[in-house]
């Protein structure tokens, strides 16, 4: 009974001590002198806590001492700074200073289970890390492209790699041609691609599927995971169009002369809605870049455009009809439905030009004005009937006009015949 009791107090004591020297222990490790200090300096010194505050790594527990080395636990400058700081790394040694963690799958999956280990590896395989390994720190290093302090997750919208703040990021040195002044590269590609129906989807339409600078080139790497090359990046999100060109002649001459497979009608940067005047043999058509007149191609060329002139030619004046109609007060929802369909058909004829197939092309342009001539017929018969309505109302009106007259003329011999009889 008594042994029970010693018992019980000697856990509670061994209880009360643990306690009490894990609060000491806590107030001990919460004074982080790296920021203590740092706070009281100016300029570079004191940036880095400015900035650490929104910093991920400061979000997961970690601190400057995680990444710089040294005890955060001592006052004094020297004893700070022991055998173990690293301090700031130079240009040349930062992918390594920050893999030194983000390579280190073990250290990394305690934080993160699913988060990538490889930054490193696909950083070196880029023109970025080829030219770094050669010794040029100009190129961007993984601080240039997420900070040193202050760095945010991807997701988050003030984080330098969010889609909308990635032209800018990149265009810092891109768009600076004194920086880029020794490089043989042209320095206007965010100019151009703001211009571009990317662009204008990513910022107006707040598209976030529209590619940035690194869904075409790759967050680390030259290109992006599971592309080969860049020639290919299009067909990620325009598989259709991709398949297409890749049936089309065009697809082994252009492997041949290294043409890489969409730009050479559409661009890279500046990629412009596309138009029915790219097609064809107009001044402003693609096609007459490589073909010369009386070629076969431009025939062919020349022939796609006409076809598709004389379909659209027939959709709008199918348009134009129940147009007319709907003011006139026919209903004509129905064959309006159908002329979706036809516009449907326009869309995939624009997408077949891909294939230069000419029979395919008219193929499909065979069963889109079987549509629209169904659509035309409805429309004639519904101005047929709004012309038969307004004859009927005329005649209508006449007769309604002609019986108020003999009403009138009826009651006016009535009365003569029964005159009042006068007071
Ligand atoms: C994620 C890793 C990381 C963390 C955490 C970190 N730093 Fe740094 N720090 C760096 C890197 C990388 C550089 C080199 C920056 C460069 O050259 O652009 C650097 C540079 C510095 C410099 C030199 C600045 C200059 O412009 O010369 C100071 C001072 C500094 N850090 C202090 C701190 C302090 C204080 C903390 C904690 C509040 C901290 N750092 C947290 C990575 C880190
Ligand atoms: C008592 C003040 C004080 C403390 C504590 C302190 N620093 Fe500093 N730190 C400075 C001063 C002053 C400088 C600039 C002069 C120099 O380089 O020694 C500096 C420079 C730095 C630099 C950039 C220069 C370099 O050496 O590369 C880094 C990085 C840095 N400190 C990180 C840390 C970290 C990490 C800790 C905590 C382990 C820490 N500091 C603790 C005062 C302090
Ligand atoms: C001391 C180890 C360590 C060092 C050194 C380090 N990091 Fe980190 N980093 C982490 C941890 C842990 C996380 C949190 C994991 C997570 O975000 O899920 C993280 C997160 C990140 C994220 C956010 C990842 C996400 O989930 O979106 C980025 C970006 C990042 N670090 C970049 C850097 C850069 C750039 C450097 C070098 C300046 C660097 N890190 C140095 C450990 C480190
Ligand atoms: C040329 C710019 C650039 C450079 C250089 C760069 N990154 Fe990134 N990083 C990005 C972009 C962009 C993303 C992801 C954006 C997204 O997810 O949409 C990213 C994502 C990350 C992530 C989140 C996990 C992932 O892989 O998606 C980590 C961690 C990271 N980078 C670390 C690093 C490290 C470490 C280095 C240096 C070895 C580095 N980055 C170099 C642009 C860069
Ligand atoms: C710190 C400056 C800097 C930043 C930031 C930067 N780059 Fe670069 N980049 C360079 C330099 C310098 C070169 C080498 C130019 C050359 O290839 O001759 C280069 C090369 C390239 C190349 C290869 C060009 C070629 O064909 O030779 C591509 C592609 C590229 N960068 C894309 C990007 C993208 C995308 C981003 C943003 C996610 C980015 N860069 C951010 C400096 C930077
Ligand atoms: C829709 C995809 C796409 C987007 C978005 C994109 N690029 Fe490109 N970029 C390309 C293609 C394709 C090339 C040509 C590569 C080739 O022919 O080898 C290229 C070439 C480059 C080059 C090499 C020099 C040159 O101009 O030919 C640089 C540098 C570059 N891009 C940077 C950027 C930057 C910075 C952004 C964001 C403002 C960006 N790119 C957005 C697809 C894209
Ligand atoms: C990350 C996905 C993605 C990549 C990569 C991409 N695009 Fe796009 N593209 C889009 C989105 C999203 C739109 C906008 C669709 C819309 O809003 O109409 C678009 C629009 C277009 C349009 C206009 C289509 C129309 O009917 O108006 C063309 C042309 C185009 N892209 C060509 C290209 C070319 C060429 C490349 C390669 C250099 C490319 N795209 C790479 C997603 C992508
Ligand atoms: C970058 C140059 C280039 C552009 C732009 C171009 N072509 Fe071609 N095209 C070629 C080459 C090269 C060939 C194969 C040699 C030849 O037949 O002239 C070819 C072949 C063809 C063929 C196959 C002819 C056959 O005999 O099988 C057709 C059809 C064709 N092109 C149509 C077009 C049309 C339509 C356009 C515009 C939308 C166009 N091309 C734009 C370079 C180009
Ligand atoms: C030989 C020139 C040529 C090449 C190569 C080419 N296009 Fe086109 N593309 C056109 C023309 C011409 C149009 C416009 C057709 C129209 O509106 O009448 C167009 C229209 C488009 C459109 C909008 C209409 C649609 O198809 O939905 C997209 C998207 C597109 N192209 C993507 C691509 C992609 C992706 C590639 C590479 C796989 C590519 N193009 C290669 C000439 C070309």
């Amino acid at each position: 009974m008594k042994a029970r009791k010693m018992r019980k107090i000697i856990n509670l004591l061994s209880i009360f001590f643990l306690a009490i020297s894990i609060f000491s222990l806590s107030l001990y490790a919460q004074k982080n002198y790296c920021i203590e200090c740092h706070q009281e300096l100016e300029d570079e010194l004191l940036a880095p806590v400015e900035t650490f505050e929104k910093d991920i790594h400061q979000q997961f527990g970690l601190s400057c001492a995680d990444c710089h080395g040294g005890n955060p636990a001592e006052e004094d400058i020297d004893l700070a700074k022991d055998k173990s700081f690293k301090g700031s790394p130079k240009r040349s040694q930062i992918p390594e200073f920050c893999a030194s963690c983000h390579s280190d799958s073990s250290y990394m999956r305690r934080f993160n289970p699913s988060i990538r280990v490889d930054q490193l590896d696909i950083y070196w395989t880029s023109e970025h890390g080829q030219l770094l390994k050669k010794g040029d720190t100009k190129v961007a290093l993984c601080t240039d492209c997420h900070a040193a302090h202050g760095i945010q997750t991807s997701t988050h919208p003030k984080s330098w790699t969010f889609p909308w703040n990635i032209p800018q990021t990149c265009s810092r040195c891109h768009s600076d041609k004194d920086y880029m002044k020794d490089y043989k590269i042209p320095t206007k590609q965010w100019d151009d691609y703001k211009e571009s129906v990317h662009a204008h989807a990513l910022f107006e339409k707040k598209d976030l599927s529209a590619p940035v600078c690194n869904d075409c080139h790759g967050n680390h790497g030259a290109t992006p995971p599971e592309i080969t090359s860049i020639a290919f990046v299009c067909r990620q999100c325009h598989p259709s169009a991709g398949e297409l060109f890749s049936q089309s002649p065009h697809k082994e001459v252009y492997d041949e002369m290294g043409i890489s497979e969409c730009e050479a009608c559409h661009g890279n940067h500046k990629i412009l809605p596309p138009s029915d005047e790219m097609l064809g043999t107009g001044e402003k058509a693609v096609c007459i870049q490589c073909h010369e007149p009386d070629s076969e191609p431009y025939q062919i060329a020349s022939q796609m455009k006409e076809k598709l002139d004389a379909f659209i030619k027939k959709i709008r004046h199918a348009e134009n009809l129940l147009e007319q109609a709907d003011r006139q007060g026919v209903e004509v929802s129905e064959p309006k439905f159908r002329l979706t369909e036809a516009n449907t058909i326009l869309i995939m004829v624009r997408n077949l030009t891909h294939s230069l197939s000419l029979v395919e092309i008219e193929e499909k342009i065979e069963e889109g004005k079987k549509v629209v001539a169904e659509v035309t017929s409805a429309g004639e018969a519904a101005l047929r009937e709004a012309k038969f309505r307004k004859k009927g109302l005329i005649i209508a009106t006449c007769f309604i006009f002609l019986l108020s007259i003999a009403l009138f003329l009826k009651i006016k011999q009535i009365t003569k015949k029964t005159p009042y009889k006068s007071a």
